[in-house]
């Protein structure tokens, strides 16, 4: 580990006078981590956290999060200064590569990017392979997967070229993977990429656009797909980003990996969330039914949450939900709708939970997925898009913290242990005799 180790802890195993002195790391910001490689060696035991929320599973320099006061950054900036400031593609290339890019730096990454928009012809064969129904993240899976197959000349994950150029294709092909996804959906022709347009102008283009007319994206639509991808590019050891880590540990390829990481985004406590909140919404209709609705989740037997609240990490408001919340608000107005019911009924629905006593004590405030949804469905994407979107723009800080773990010299492979509670050893019975 780069950090340094100034202190330590010791633990004490009770009863023996067995003890293990864990050097304490520091990072640059953040709690200290007790670094227990050596505790089984000293002691004999392991240490036991389900859902890891008191583990550092690696070493990163990409993503900053303070759960408490709210903060993220992207490599030392604040997300506000880059959603109001940045582009996706250089948000990319400032996950990446670790710094800002200089005007020709950004100028070159883009043409490299944009260079690799297209999918091989034979991937429009895959499509025909699923359902006309099939969900979108369905298809991102298998198809991303399947790039793995298609690109044999830059599989070799020791070698930097090829890791290089495996991040450009994710990143160039996963919004024409996901329009596709759409258009099969929808039964409309495939359109190509157009490589004389940004990133989110080129996705709208070939989600909206068909071959029998003009058209023109709308630079609303356009900067607001754009602020929605800055927002949703990276979160540090969130559950795709960190299946993604695992997959690459045993040294699988990144397209292999970043299908991991699209699966494990679908589900609803994830990226699925922003997809199961515009569900949520119009099974409650009407504000009057909201105190129903709060009853049930607050029901433990219910199984019901309420989504696009929570967070691991977040025990404040999300900052990336306002900036979404806000640009709700732009984005509604500048397409002259003047009351978006679901927006209503979502402003609400967080007035009251934020002022409820179930919520207030278990500090659970919107997180990105609350509003993201309702200024998705705004913008035309049908609610089964709307995961897909989120993978969209995760795949840079996916292959970021893909690359930044192979480049890490402590690298092994992901083998968590456990605490065994099945049966002892004991010997086979005979059918006859069970
Ligand atoms: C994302 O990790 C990331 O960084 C993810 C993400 C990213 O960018 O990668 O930020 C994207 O995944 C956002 C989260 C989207 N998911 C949802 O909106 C689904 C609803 N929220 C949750 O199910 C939940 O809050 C999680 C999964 C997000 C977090 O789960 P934790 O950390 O395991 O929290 P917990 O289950 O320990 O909750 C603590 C308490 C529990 O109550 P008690 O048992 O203490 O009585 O809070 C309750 C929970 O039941 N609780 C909720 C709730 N979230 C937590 N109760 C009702 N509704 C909720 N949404």
């Amino acid at each position: 580990m780069s950090g340094s180790a100034k202190r330590s802890v010791t633990i004490t195993l009770d009863g023996t006078n067995k003890s293990s002195q864990l050097p304490l790391v520091e990072g640059t910001i953040g709690p200290a981590v007790a670094d227990i490689r050596r505790i089984y060696g000293d002691l004999g035991i392991f240490t036991y956290d389900p859902g890891y929320g008191a583990t550092a599973a690696c070493e990163s320099k990409i993503t900053y999060i303070d759960g408490d006061a709210g903060v993220l950054l992207y490599r030392g900036y604040p997300i506000e200064q880059l959603a109001e400031h940045s582009t996706f593609l250089e948000v990319a290339y400032l996950l990446m590569n670790g710094d800002l890019p200089k005007p020709a730096e950004l100028r070159g990454f883009e043409m490299g990017v944009l260079r690799h928009t297209m999918l091989h012809e034979q991937i429009r064969q895959f499509y025909n392979g699923f359902r006309r129904d099939a969900h979108p993240m369905a298809v991102m899976c298998g198809v991303v997967g399947a790039l793995s197959a298609f690109y044999h000349d830059s599989l070799d994950i020791n070698n930097p070229e090829h890791r290089r150029i495996s991040a450009f294709r994710l990143i160039a092909k996963m919004p024409t993977i996901a329009a596709w996804a759409h258009k099969y959906n929808s039964g409309q022709p495939f359109m190509y990429p157009r490589n004389d347009l940004g990133y989110a102008e080129n996705f709208l283009h070939m989600f909206n656009a068909v071959p029998t007319e003009p058209y023109k994206v709308n630079p609303i639509l356009a900067k607001a797909m754009d602020l929605i991808m800055i927002l949703h590019a990276d979160h540090e050891q969130n559950a795709s980003t960190s299946t993604v880590r695992l997959s690459g540990s045993t040294g699988a390829n990144p397209f292999a990996c970043i299908a991991a990481g699209i699966a494990s985004l679908w589900g609803p406590a994830h990226g699925g969330a922003n997809e199961a909140v515009l569900k949520m919404l119009a099974e409650i209709g009407h504000v009057r039914n909201i105190p129903e609705f709060l009853s049930e989740v607050k029901d433990k037997g219910s199984h019901t949450k309420l989504m696009g609240f929570g967070h691991r990490v977040y025990k404040n408001y999300d900052p990336r939900a306002k900036i979404i919340q806000k640009a709700c608000h732009d984005v509604l107005g500048e397409l002259g709708i003047k009351d978006d019911p679901l927006l209503d009924l979502a402003m609400e629905l967080e007035k009251i939970a934020l002022n409820d006593k179930y919520f207030v004590d278990r500090k659970l405030y919107p997180n990105v997925d609350f509003y993201s949804g309702i200024i998705l469905k705004a913008m035309g994407f049908p609610t089964s898009m709307f995961t897909a979107l989120f993978a969209v723009s995760r795949t840079v800080g996916w292959i970021s913290q893909w690359s930044e773990m192979i480049e890490d010299p402590e690298q092994r492979i992901g083998r968590p242990r456990q605490v065994y509670t099945g049966p002892t050893q004991r010997d086979y019975v005979p059918p006859g005799r069970r």
